[in-house]
């Protein structure tokens, strides 16, 4: 809803003009007086001091003083854009979510970014993307913050500061490692090896996309849907690309990483600019809401485990399409907040102990990020459902309440807000049952297989992708300067596949390793798997 304004760059915004301290036509202070010049500071005499009491010069210099705010602490560099889902009706058996329906559009903005690398810093990082999208629908804001990788390196959120402290650039030089030492990622890596699947993603072809436009997007872990009659399924959602799937090679990374490190954020913008609007079709595995919570040995609570599309083919539900640029990277790109939290009547968590740990974690980040609890109320972050939580005051409030009784049952604002009888539209919160004592720090069994998987992923690569993970792999390990480290690795990789692993020890200059564990016999080399396509139409 809120009126579109055309900016002197002749973008429009949904940002209304009243909002802004952009009225009238004359220069003004902040408090709205106006004045004769910004350009000279108010002195003793044409040559003389200046004075402390030149109120604009202060105002105008210590509003530049605190302009930035801290980035995220990962995803920090990213590029967004606006767009609208359009609902293709197959999902409404599956979940009660209005957005789902035929043909309903709801609006969506859309962030991708790179993992590691800070606010500055290349497009064209060997990295993992983030694909977050905010849904802004009629029933709240349902927020679906993905990877264009469909597992992730642990399986337990806990683990997820050291998992960043060792990819994020080194303490003592601050150098992104990507050029200089890789020691400590390829430490935790080879420490720890449920993070093996994630690893040979990344250094496949899929950790350097060509365009944002050209990546797949999952939500990684599984779902659960819950239909208007109450009943659940657990779901993957899959964003396929109608562009399909494609990436660069290295040699072209490392020159348009020199020559262009915006070469993403370009590409999307030129391309919406041009009208050439991409689009995502969302998709969803679906499988038995069961006490097993597992697909054929599949454990769908394991992050670190996709299920092959063989096995469960992507039912589409819906359409996305990316139609407009932000008109102030500011205060859309930078300020937009996700939050796996942000969930409408219909679509549920699981029990998955990274998606857990990720539904304290968002929020928390932003409470610093977007300077304290009222970030909801930015422009970008505002729901397009109407809003009356009784949350109140904090730093940031832009919003003047009224009443005088913000608690509830109340009997002095004739009980306002009221609540919603559970048959009408509630949030169910889904009773999942909840097996087994309280206080266990421990992995299930079924989180146990580090390696059948990356090996799958393996086998499904062409004879290119293969040469290029190989090299990818002795490239990177190439820069870790330990050799304990280096050689840990390389038994894993031997675990994954002894061709994989006679390639890298050969382009290392090091002999052949034992295999970790004994390379897993029944994995189905299926070429579904593989999709990077090999030239850019
Ligand atoms: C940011 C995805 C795991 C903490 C992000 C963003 C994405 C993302 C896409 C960028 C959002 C944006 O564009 O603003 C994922 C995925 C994960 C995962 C797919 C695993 C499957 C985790 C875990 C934690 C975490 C386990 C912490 C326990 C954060 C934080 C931010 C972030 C703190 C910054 C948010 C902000 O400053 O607004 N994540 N993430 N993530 N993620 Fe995750």
């Amino acid at each position: 809803g809120s009126p579109e304004r055309v900016t002197p760059t002749g973008a429009t915004t949904d940002v209304p003009a009243t909002s802004m301290a952009q009225q009238g036509d004359y220069l003004t202070t902040a408090h709205g007086t106006r004045l004769t010049t910004s350009d000279l500071t108010l002195k003793a005499g044409a040559r003389g001091p200046v004075l402390l009491q030149d109120h604009h010069f202060r105002e105008k210099i210590s509003h530049f003083d605190h302009e930035r705010i801290p980035e995220r602490v990962v995803h920090a560099r990213g590029a967004g854009a606006h767009g609208t889902f359009r609902g293709y009706g197959s999902a409404t058996k599956l979940s009660r979510a209005g957005l789902f329906a035929k043909d309903k559009e709801t609006s969506v903005f859309v962030r991708f970014s790179t993992v590691l690398g800070s606010r500055g810093s290349g497009d064209l990082a060997r990295d993992t993307r983030g694909f977050a999208t905010k849904f802004y629908t009629d029933e709240g804001t349902w927020d679906l913050v993905g990877n264009n990788m469909p597992v992730f390196f642990i399986q337990d959120a806990i683990k997820f500061p050291d998992v960043i402290h060792a990819g994020k650039p080194h303490p003592d030089r601050e150098i992104p490692q990507a050029q200089s030492a890789h020691d400590t990622f390829w430490d935790f890596v080879s420490l720890h090896t449920e993070a093996q699947h994630h690893a040979i993603w990344n250094m496949s072809d899929r950790g350097i996309p060509r365009s944002f436009r050209t990546m797949e997007g999952f939500g990684v872990h599984t779902f659960r849907l819950v239909a208007a009659d109450g009943s659940t399924v657990l779901v993957k959602f899959h964003w396929k690309p109608h562009l399909g799937v494609h990436s660069v090679a290295w040699e072209e990374a490392q020159l348009i990483n020199g020559a262009d490190p915006d070469f993403h954020r370009r590409d999307l913008a030129d391309a919406i600019e041009a009208g050439a609007f991409p689009q995502w079709e969302l998709g969803v595995q679906v499988f038995e809401d069961n006490e097993e919570q597992s697909f054929q040995g599949i454990d769908l609570l394991d992050p670190t485990k996709l299920v092959p599309e063989e096995m469960v083919p992507v039912e589409p539900v819906g359409l996305m399409t990316l139609e407009r640029n932000p008109s102030n990277f500011f205060a859309e790109t930078e300020q937009v907040a996700f939050n796996p939290n942000n969930l409408v009547p219909g679509i549920d968590v699981t029990n998955d102990p990274l998606l857990q740990g990720r539904l304290f974690s968002y929020l928390d980040t932003q409470i610093t990020r977007l300077g304290g609890p009222n970030w909801n109320q930015l422009p970008i972050n505002r729901p397009h459902a109407p809003v009356n939580d009784m949350l109140r005051d904090g730093f940031h409030q832009g919003a003047v309440h009224s009443g005088v009784a913000p608690y509830r049952p109340n009997s002095l604002d004739g009980g306002n807000p009221f609540e919603t009888p559970e048959d009408e539209h509630p949030f169910i919160d889904f009773p999942a049952p909840v097996a087994a004592s309280v206080k266990e720090r421990v992995r299930p069994q079924s989180f146990e297989d580090h390696f059948s998987q990356a090996r799958l992923f393996w086998l499904s690569l062409s004879e290119v992708e293969r040469e290029h993970t190989a090299q990818a792999y002795a490239f990177e390990l190439g820069k870790c300067w330990d050799e304990t480290i280096r050689v840990r690795q390389l038994r894993h990789l031997f675990a994954i596949d002894p061709a994989l692993g006679h390639a890298v020890a050969q382009a290392l200059g090091l002999p052949d390793q034992e295999p970790t564990v004994a390379p897993a016999q029944d994995v189905d080399p299926s070429p579904a798997l593989s999709q990077v396509g090999g030239t850019w139409p």
